[in-house]
């Protein structure tokens, strides 16, 4: 059952956790709750990405207003050494940089520098994807800076959500952590807070969870805490290169699958010790947690390994440690997923999410983008 974010379920949690303690590790609830991260965690995907173009303004105040309780993001550092959010390594996907820098189209997106980047328009490409929810307003969307999106965090007094930061494809920036450290230092989001907790789930921007690190890449998460030793970190989890070392090595090409979806729900680590070790290994390095990917019961471009099965998520809960999926949209697989004891859920849908685990949003959709003015 999904607990809210409050003062009594803080009390309850802390009571069975302690009530546990004497026998094994706390209660998972009570050990979100001991690093300030709600419990069940909505972590807004690139932002509120399924009603509105992911990583911009519009996505971000979207997930804010609805009451999210983190903006997720992927982060990359621009030429010019701005740090920004972008899911792919290229731009041709949500851009148009093919037309506005057709001989660079297929450059990465950290061989722009930040001027360049802002020329880009990065929301009309939604508006051709999903015609559904297209909107004018979505038209000239920009690419936002890290500081942008803390902008964002800061400036709605009702809810202050936290910051869910991944170091994507890290071994590209050299140093990006400490940059982030410095900016999140400089922004005020290192200072310790006033207390353990923040006062409700309209405050977790507030406290002491109010940033977390993610990152598949080993060497991140051990400079990530070399850095920053007192932030939240979560590994990500992964089936493949870089990742857990497969069951079967059958390519996706030689699998007869009709799609990466099918191959992915397919595929599994190569053992038991394998889960276990990137787990143990997770815990060594001082993450508070692991993120692991789901496979969706309607497939989709964002099913992959099942890597949340309750024997998977009980091992991760004995080390200590919590379990944050990414990425799910359906209810069908909210309940499996937080049946199969996860501890917070990575969305593209935090508006649904928030409904399912009883904190519905003060407006719909619709009216919380138009009172943004989209
Ligand atoms: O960061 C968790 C989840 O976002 C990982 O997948 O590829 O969407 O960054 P991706
Ligand atoms: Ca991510």
């Amino acid at each position: 059952m999904p607990a809210t974010f409050t003062k009594s379920a803080l009390m309850l949690s802390l009571m069975l956790g302690l009530g546990q303690a004497q026998a094994a590790s706390p209660s998972p609830t009570a050990l979100a709750v001991s690093q300030g991260i709600p419990h069940p965690a909505v972590i807004a995907h690139r932002g509120a990405s399924f009603d509105a173009p992911e990583s911009t303004a519009a996505a971000y105040k979207l997930a804010r207003d609805l009451g999210a309780d983190y903006l997720e993001m992927d982060l990359q550092r621009s030429k010019d050494g701005v740090l920004f959010a972008l899911h792919d390594n290229n731009l041709q996907r949500t851009t148009d940089v093919a037309s506005k820098f057709p001989e660079r189209k297929d450059s990465p997106a950290n061989a722009f520098t930040m001027a360049e980047l802002k020329t880009l328009d990065a929301g009309s490409w939604f508006n051709q994807a999903h015609p559904d929810r297209a909107r004018p307003s979505y038209v000239g969307l920009k690419i936002l800076t890290l500081d942008e999106i803390i902008d964002i965090a800061q400036s709605n007094p009702q809810h202050k959500p936290g910051l869910y930061i991944e170091t994507k494809e890290p071994k590209q920036f050299p140093g990006i952590e400490h940059d982030l450290k410095e900016k999140l230092q400089d922004r005020g989001w290192l200072s310790p807070a006033g207390s353990k907790l923040a006062k409700s789930d309209l405050a977790v921007g507030q406290g002491k969870g109010k940033v977390v690190l993610q990152t598949f890449e080993k060497s991140s998460l051990e400079l990530l805490q070399k850095e920053m030793p007192k932030v939240p970190k979560i590994l990500l989890l992964w089936i493949g290169e870089g990742g857990m070392q497969p069951k079967s090595d059958v390519t996706f090409a030689n699998s007869g699958e009709k799609d990466k979806a099918a191959y992915y729900a397919k595929q599994e680590p190569k053992d038991k010790a394998e889960f276990e070790q990137w787990v143990s290994y997770a815990k060594t390095q001082g993450a508070i947690g692991t993120g692991p990917s789901a496979a969706l019961t309607n497939g989709g471009d964002q099913s992959y390994f099942d890597l949340v099965q309750p024997w998977m998520n009980q091992f991760t809960h004995d080390q200590g440690l919590l379990v944050h999926v990414y990425t799910i949209d359906e209810p069908v697989d909210f309940k499996k997923v937080l049946d199969s004891g996860v501890d917070g859920i990575f969305t593209n849908r935090a508006s649904e999410l928030l409904k399912y685990v009883k904190r519905p949003a003060s407006g719909s959709v619709s009216q919380l983008l138009e009172a943004n003015g989209y």
